[in-house]
């Protein structure tokens, strides 16, 4: 199964609504997808839990929401446009094209073997492609007028990070979370949502004293591989650490730790933890002539803050969470994704056990009851069987059903999802059972 769990996984998505590839009409558009009415649903579930957990559970974590399209000098300070490339090679026999970092060591390019085609001696010599993405801004394609869309949220927060700590009154140590789209125009876009042009980031910056972010670094790590085994459901064996040797470390960093999972085509990172130094802050202030140094008001001392930088995909988080929730239940012949309750798209399905006698309309009743506390959908179509296999494959956690019983005694049955089981609750203690389950 694990061969080819990915391409299931895929299919899943796009028979039910998760996934689809971008203009699909026209043939598709290369590593850009669109999410659908589950898919949209379960991207904000996971989402509303980063964010609650950065400036709900964080008194000193506040949010931000920075635009796309920024001052292009933004990305000369950040070193974007120097130092953001990939050295790619092309085949040209078959037309592949690789990152040069994909082959090992290799010293004459001349003798390289093409992966695809097989052909040696085809192989372009590696050239530095920028990953960012340009665009113009104004009615005219000048040069005054340049523009990128950002391929990190991380900047909006280094360039306003003044206005807030003040407007907010924040003392260091203090965080600022974001969620936003990112562009990478990646040279090789593959596994699904894994590697994508278009994707969003959930990255929080976190502001220290010099001398508190190697400590600060160990707590983040801490709190953020809890925070997939904690609220998304993954298991323990199935998530680790790898630390950034100094070839890996992007030019920011100090020190970076990516967390990985073990997907179906291997481990591969979902988030990184970077120590940033004051990097970012003192490259703005070179560029913008701006100072942005803290001032700590107690101790008469004028710093720029250390950051400790978490940045997650929300696109490889939902991917994970698909990954490990994909399961196979070959004794009872069904798929169900296995979604922790509170990230699942629909909370509940409620079903009529048939189309007739008064059973629709009492069912219609119970759900517009539920409809304001949970996402809640409703089926009568096709037998009931069906109808749970097709929740099950949802990841729906509950289905309840409407029988000729519920009209004697008020009572339906309560189908939990990967163990099939079914309970019979009155009507009356229906409110208080799915709040113990689902919050
Ligand atoms: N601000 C730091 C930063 O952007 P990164 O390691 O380049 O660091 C952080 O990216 C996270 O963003 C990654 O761990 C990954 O989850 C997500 N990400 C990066 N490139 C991506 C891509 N092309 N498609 C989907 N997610 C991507």
């Amino acid at each position: 199964m694990t061969n080819n769990k990915i391409e299931k996984i895929v299919s899943l998505c796009k028979r039910r609504g998760f996934i689809f590839q971008s203009s699909d009409i026209y043939g598709g558009f290369s590593a850009i997808y669109d999410y659908g009415p589950l898919g949209i649903e379960l991207k904000n579930n996971i989402s509303k839990i980063w964010w609650k957990e950065m400036t709900q559970n964080h008194e000193n974590i506040v949010g931000l929401d920075s635009a796309i399209l920024m001052h292009p000098k933004i990305w000369e300070a950040s070193g974007h446009i120097n130092e953001f490339h990939d050295p790619l090679v092309d085949c040209k026999h078959c037309k592949a094209r690789y990152k040069a970092d994909e082959f090992d060591n290799i010293i004459n390019w001349d003798n390289a073997k093409c992966p695809k085609c097989g052909t040696t001696g085809k192989m372009t010599t590696p050239r530095e492609f920028n990953l960012m993405f340009k665009t113009t801004v104004g009615p005219v394609e000048e040069s005054g007028s340049k523009a990128y869309l950002r391929p990190e949220t991380a900047q909006g927060i280094y360039v306003n990070y003044q206005l807030i700590q003040g407007a907010m009154r924040l003392k260091v140590p203090f965080g600022i979370a974001q969620i936003g789209k990112a562009f990478r125009n990646e040279i090789i876009a593959r596994n699904f949502i894994f590697r994508t042009r278009e994707f969003e980031q959930m990255e929080m910056q976190y502001f220290v004293k010099p001398g508190q972010d190697n400590l600060s670094m160990s707590d983040w790590k801490e709190k953020r591989i809890n925070f997939y085994t904690d609220y998304l459901g993954v298991t323990k064996n199935n998530i680790r650490f790898h630390e950034h040797n100094e070839n890996e470390l992007a030019h920011y960093a100090k020190e970076a730790w990516d967390i990985e999972y073990n997907f179906p085509f291997g481990w591969s990172e979902i988030e990184g933890i970077h120590n940033r130094t004051d990097f970012d802050l003192k490259k703005h202030e070179e560029f913008s002539g701006k100072n942005l140094k803290y001032f700590d008001q107690q101790n008469n001392e004028r710093y720029h803050p250390y950051i400790i930088e978490t940045s997650a995909g929300l696109n490889r988080m939902l991917l994970t969470v698909l990954s490990e929730a994909y399961w196979e239940d070959t004794e009872n012949n069904r798929i169900v994704l296995k979604l922790e309750p509170k990230i699942a798209p629909n909370k509940i399905t409620i079903c009529p056990l048939t189309k007739k006698d008064g059973l629709p309309e009492k069912a219609k009743i119970i759900k517009n009851d539920l409809k304001l506390s949970y996402k809640i959908t409703y089926d009568q179509q096709g037998s009931i069987g069906k109808r749970y296999y097709r929740e099950d494959e949802a990841g729906t956690p509950f289905v309840i059903t409407v029988d000729h019983k519920t009209l004697e005694d008020n009572s339906i049955t309560l189908r939990h999802r990967d163990t099939q089981k079914q309970d019979r609750i009155n009507l009356d203690n229906l409110n208080k059972v799915l709040k113990d389950f689902l919050g």
